[in-house]
């Protein structure tokens, strides 16, 4: 099929994300290999506002699908969200002859591109957005997984595993507070994985004496001499779970907040792979001229969603995950 696409953009916007870099390659060398030219966008939108922008070739992503982080820098734009910082960007997409942009990135990121999108059709002009879901919260409703979410969850685990050892050797309790804004899929899985002895998530409103005190008194009773407690930031501060720990139970807790530690490091294979494929999507679903869509994951397929229908979407809480979680921390250890 003979594209009208010649040339696309690629972003990447909001908090970043291990296997950022493995979408951008993937957006690329997707690109090139359909002799597409590839515009790297940097500092998120803002870099259609400033025209801080560069060329990307093949040779652009080589030796970057292992590392964290975005190679095209990525920011936060307040002027992006306004109609005359949009009228700036419109003015560089048609300078750059824009046919698409790859915006990786979370739900503000694609809220962005949606205003945009409009903005550039009020002008006569089209130009198509697709977004690639890139957070470590794992929030995005309309896709059951986001790039980066494995590999934060495997940096909480092992910095967990590690805290565990000091506290077994002095028979302490740490509380440890994990990223995921306003979700708890990041305190939900990690907490299984580490063998927590209480999770506490922002889905479930926290009843302390049910799902900490008697958690930590239960596993006592069953021989237990350490106890680590997960705590979602949207949950509360893992400060004053602490300190009513030590007046409510009566020991004194260690708290580690794992805080931005979990948006580095290199990319889990999963990262790598699913960025990879949803890279690739990208490129294709701008070829097909299906407008704005997101790409998203659904029972482990990719598949790309209309934009607006893809925002007002809502992903359903874990009840499984869940319910293991508290089999698992009920039953005292
Ligand atoms: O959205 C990803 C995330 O890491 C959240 O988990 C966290 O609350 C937030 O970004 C931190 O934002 P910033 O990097 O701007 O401090």
């Amino acid at each position: 099929m003979d594209s009208q696409v010649k040339r696309i953009g690629v972003l990447t916007s909001g908090g970043d994300a291990p296997g950022m870099n493995a979408a951008v390659r993937a957006v690329v060398r997707t690109a090139v290999s359909k002799g597409i030219e590839c515009v790297g966008i940097r500092r998120g939108w803002s870099g259609l506002i400033n025209s801080d922008f560069v060329r990307m070739e093949s040779s652009s992503v080589s030796h970057i699908i292992n590392k964290g982080g975005t190679i095209l820098y990525t920011a936060r734009s307040a002027e992006f969200m306004q109609p005359e910082g949009r009228e700036k960007a419109i003015a560089t997409c048609k300078l750059l002859g824009l046919d698409g942009i790859v915006a990786i990135g979370g739900d503000g990121t694609f809220r962005g591109a949606l205003a945009l999108s409009r903005q550039i059709g009020e002008s006569g002009q089209h130009l198509s957005v697709v977004g690639i879901p890139a957070t470590i919260d794992n929030d995005i409703g309309c896709s059951h997984y986001t790039i980066g979410f494995d590999t934060a969850c495997n940096t909480a685990v092992e910095c967990i595993d590690k805290l565990r050892d000091t506290m077994q050797s002095h028979e302490r309790c740490s509380v440890v507070e994990v990223m995921g804004r306003h979700a708890g899929y990041l305190a939900l899985y990690v907490g299984i994985s580490v063998g927590a002895t209480a999770v506490l998530i922002p889905e479930r409103p926290v009843d302390f004496e049910t799902d900490v005190v008697e958690k930590i008194r239960r596993a006592r009773l069953a021989g237990t001499t350490h106890y680590m407690v997960v705590v979602a930031e949207g949950a509360g501060s893992a400060f004053e779970i602490a300190k009513r720990i030590q007046e409510e139970v009566g020991i004194d807790p260690r708290v580690t907040v794992l805080g931005h530690i979990q948006r580095g490091g290199s990319p889990t294979a999963r990262d790598r792979e699913t960025a990879s494929r949803m890279g690739y999507e990208a490129v294709n679903v701008l070829m097909e001229g299906k407008g704005n869509r997101i790409i998203a994951t659904q029972d482990g397929r990719i598949v790309d969603l209309d934009m607006e229908a893809a925002l007002a979407m809502h992903k359903e809480f874990d009840m499984e995950r869940y319910n293991v979680l508290q089999a698992l921390t009920n039953s005292g250890r």
